[in-house]
């Protein structure tokens, strides 16, 4: 049966009330805790995203690359309402079994190689959360539990190495660790056990490791922090440290996971295989949340027994039709290879327009997952030019311009999206 010819699609958005009422709307009833942008959105498909008045926009923002396989993938569309009119959507509770959870975890433990090989090779097992910051979270439990459990370190003194400029979410202990004060200024007080050391830098990491280090936590392609890519051989470097002083090593590949640098697993780049991975956003192709902490089977069986850990809507039904479903596209539909050759040539293209820009300082990347530094440090003024154009894309770390369309662009939308972009950083 092919998915896309069971769906009926409504022509319908959810309202017709015009952008004004919706803008005052989140503005007086919502939290002020986004710089927005000036625009409603009542339609999200594939790459594009319609207005009220019917005006097409590009994405290349992917929602910080949960769209990857494009939105309302009708594989993806077509499981979730399966799961809704069947009646298998809803939480249950994992004190008993459901068979998408069962479903999802195989297919997910198996498509992560092995991680964590020397601790063994039975496998990958898979803790299921909803948003990507509660993995993180999950996996700062794994480190912790194991330098107490295995290293014997007394509780409590544990340490983890993390990175300036890292990004990993929102919540308390996450943004403990942020080097922007204002993710966590007057938030305190602030979770210990993190020790700082510069991106890139592995005389750092050796020089910051003690008695009490456990893990390190690193980005293997910073995302929020203004898409920086590792100096070549850091990766390898972290997992010979991590190898030499029994350490965790771990990597966020929320944002730069599944597909988008042109590899399946960001890691793959390097060829370095991490002891526990965190997955999220596109995982569920972008309709559902789901977050996942992937970690070799000794490791997690070590660290998580029943009450250990926990989520009422971790690893549901609904979600895990939708992981399915996802991890079925980017396999199936090749989406890792097809950022690797679209991206290249829109790499291409974006170094020849800054060839010519007096505006770009830099442009990096790999895959679908490139930034334009600008000169005068604020992205967002050219974001802003480029929504006028009918592009939405938004800042990196306030002076780098992400451009992380889905993954399932084509060449049409390579030169539209270039036209645009020639527009706003050369004209
Ligand atoms: C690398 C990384 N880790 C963690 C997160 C947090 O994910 P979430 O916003 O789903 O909690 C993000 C979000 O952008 C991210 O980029």
């Amino acid at each position: 049966m092919n998915p896309t010819q069971t769906l009926t699609r409504s022509t319908q958005s959810y309202s017709s009330v015009p952008d004004d009422q919706i803008f005052n709307w989140e503005e007086t009833y919502g939290a002020n805790h986004y710089g927005r942008l000036h625009m409603v959105v009542r339609k999200a498909e594939g790459a594009w995203l319609t207005s009220l008045d019917d005006k097409k926009y590009l994405d290349c923002l992917s929602a910080y690359s949960a769209a990857n396989p494009g939105h309302h993938h009708p594989k993806i569309v077509q499981s979730l309402v399966d799961a809704l009119q069947g009646n298998y959507a809803s939480v249950i509770s994992n004190v008993v079994y459901t068979d998408p959870l069962g479903f999802f975890l195989k297919k997910c433990a198996t498509l992560v190689p092995q991680l964590g090989p020397r601790f063994g090779a039975k496998g990958n097992k898979v803790l299921a959360k909803n948003g990507g910051v509660e993995s993180v979270e999950t996996a700062i439990k794994l480190a912790r539990a194991y330098g107490y459990q295995e290293k014997g370190i007394e509780d409590g003194k544990q340490e983890i190495i993390v990175f300036g400029n890292n990004f990993h979410g929102r919540m308390i202990t996450v943004v403990s660790f942020s080097t922007s004060q204002k993710y966590k200024e007057g938030f305190g007080p602030l979770t210990p056990g993190f020790v700082t050391v510069d991106f890139g830098d592995i005389d750092g990491v050796t020089k910051a490791i003690n008695k009490n280090t456990c893990a390190i936590l690193v980005e293997p392609m910073q995302g929020e922090g203004g898409m920086y890519q590792p100096p070549d051989g850091f990766l390898k470097g972290l997992r010979e440290v991590a190898d030499a002083n029994n350490l965790l090593l771990i990597f966020d590949e929320i944002q730069v996971g599944l597909g988008r640098t042109g590899k399946n697993f960001c890691f793959e780049h390097e060829n370095v295989i991490p002891d526990a991975i965190i997955l999220g956003k596109a995982i569920s192709g972008g309709l559902v949340p789901l977050s996942v902490m992937v970690t070799n089977t000794h490791l997690m069986d070590l660290v998580f027994q029943p009450g250990r850990d926990g989520s009422t809507y971790g690893g549901y039904p609904l979600a895990c039709v939708a992981g399915v479903a996802a991890l079925d596209v980017l396999v199936d539909e090749k989406l890792a290879e097809k950022a690797a050759t679209i991206g290249k040539g829109l790499k291409a293209k974006i170094l020849e327009v800054a060839s010519r820009s007096k505006q770009v300082k830099e442009v990096r990347g790999r895959g679908l997952f490139i930034g334009i530094e600008v000169n005068n440090g604020d992205a967002m003024v050219y974001c802003r030019k480029l929504l006028d154009l009918g592009v939405l894309a938004n800042d990196s770390h306030g002076h780098t311009i992400r451009i992380s369309p889905p993954l399932i662009i084509g060449e049409k939308e390579v030169d539209y999206l270039v036209e645009r972009l020639e527009k706003v950083l050369v004209d």
